[in-house]
């Protein structure tokens, strides 16, 4: 929590660091385990959301999966507890050598992403004496609605195997010795809060998974993705997701065939909010057209506002509350003029040496860190 005391603690540390509230992990966590196992449903975390060695610690105790998208995330899964078992391999871009490691640790599933990766696979694991439990990615063509740079579910976009290419997927799996289809999988997007759009990819589910049994493929997984949202704007009202209502669209409007099992790979909504990005105000900059703040934390620390234009909530952990307001551009130190964290923000007028926080950016915040610049790596901090 951002109280006083924890306030009154980070006046002592060098800044910028993320400063990531465990508890509040845990809260979460335990909110989706709940409403997860409600349907016997099973989750597998995005590793590629943050892979922090407590946030992944807490994440296998609950029992989750991982979803990992590199050889080295499939190492780190394995090296944190995870069970192989639970871990699957997603990617677009996968070498013979990730293949190969994810073959030697004996991982659940190969999440599949075209017809040419089921033969490489299939001649990897031929020559280890293996066989590959897979799931084909299939591009359902659905329009997540959210950020176009988010977006993966649309023809357009580079991942999975597309509707019209599923013939031939079926005649490599049928020549491929070495291969056991599992499952189908589908990721849409992500950051969507619009509770229908997973309706919508229900019904496609529905239809490709039937489509599968009409070709004589018993599927044991429907594997949904991720992609669930959070509220960026109101982290102190919605702390914790709605994971209830999210999992009941699933349940509603997923058919299910018996034993078959659901599978989520979630990132975002597990552990956004509990990270907060802190850094102090270097320079206050007034111009006559704008006034900047300039903090010690930039793109190389926080890349969303740059690359996405996300909004993160700034506030100011120094000032007095009810000192006047102020609109500030605030910026990193960067020398780029993408390097800014928020736009027209509306702060109590601030100073030198005030600390700010950057809300909401457990996920996709300190795993996009860079050194550009020959900047130090950003570290972390826990709360106690
Ligand atoms: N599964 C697959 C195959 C994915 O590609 C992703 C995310 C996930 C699951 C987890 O999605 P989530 O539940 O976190 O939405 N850097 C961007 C987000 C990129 C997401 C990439 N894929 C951002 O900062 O918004």
């Amino acid at each position: 929590m951002l109280d006083h005391n924890t306030v009154a603690r980070f006046e002592a540390l060098d800044t910028p660091f993320y400063y990531y509230d465990l508890e509040l992990l845990q809260k979460t966590l335990a909110s989706c385990k709940v409403a997860s196992d409600k349907y016997g449903f099973h989750v597998h975390y995005a590793f590629k959301a943050n892979f922090n060695e407590r946030v992944l610690k807490a994440i296998q105790q609950i029992g989750f999966g991982a979803d990992c998208v590199s050889g080295n995330e499939v190492k780190k899964a394995i090296e944190i507890g995870f069970d192989p078992g639970k871990v699957v391999f997603a990617g677009v871009g996968k070498s013979d050598r990730e293949i190969i490691e994810g073959l030697e640790n004996d991982i659940y599933c190969f999440n599949v992403e075209s017809v040419q990766e089921l033969g490489i696979i299939n001649d990897l694991a031929a020559k280890r004496g293996k066989t590959a439990r897979v799931a084909i990615r299939i591009n359902p063509n659905v329009d997540a609605h959210t950020h176009h740079y988010i977006t993966t579910g649309l023809e357009e976009n580079k991942f999975g195997v597309n509707q019209w290419e599923l013939k031939t997927c079926v005649e490599e799996l049928r020549k491929s010795s070495n291969l056991q289809l599992i499952g189908i999988h589908f990721h849409i997007g992500s950051q969507i809060t619009n509770l229908d759009i997973f309706k919508s990819l229900c019904v496609k589910a529905n239809e490709l998974s039937q489509w599968f049994e009409e070709h004589g493929f018993q599927l044991q997984i429907l594997n949904v993705g991720g992609g669930f949202g959070v509220d960026y704007y109101n982290p102190d009202e919605s702390p914790v997701n709605d994971f209830e209502s999210y999992f009941e669209i699933f349940n509603k409007f997923l058919e299910r065939k018996p034993n078959q099992e659901v599978h989520f790979e979630l990132g975002r909504a597990l552990v956004a909010q509990c990270g907060n990005l802190i850094s102090r105000i270097l320079y206050v900059k007034n111009g006559l057209k704008k006034n900047f703040l300039i903090l010690d934390a930039g793109m190389t620390e926080l890349m969303r506002p740059a690359l996405y234009q996300a909004y993160h909530k700034i506030q100011n952990l120094s000032a007095d509350k009810n000192a006047e307001t102020v609109k500030y551009d605030v910026v990193g130190p960067i020398c780029e003029s993408t390097d800014w964290l928020g736009k027209e923000v509306e702060l109590p007028l601030s100073k030198r040496g005030d600390l700010v926080v950057l809300r909401t950016a457990g996920a996709y915040g300190q795993v996009m860190a860079s050194g550009y610049n020959l900047r130090d790596i950003v570290r972390s901090e826990y709360s106690s």
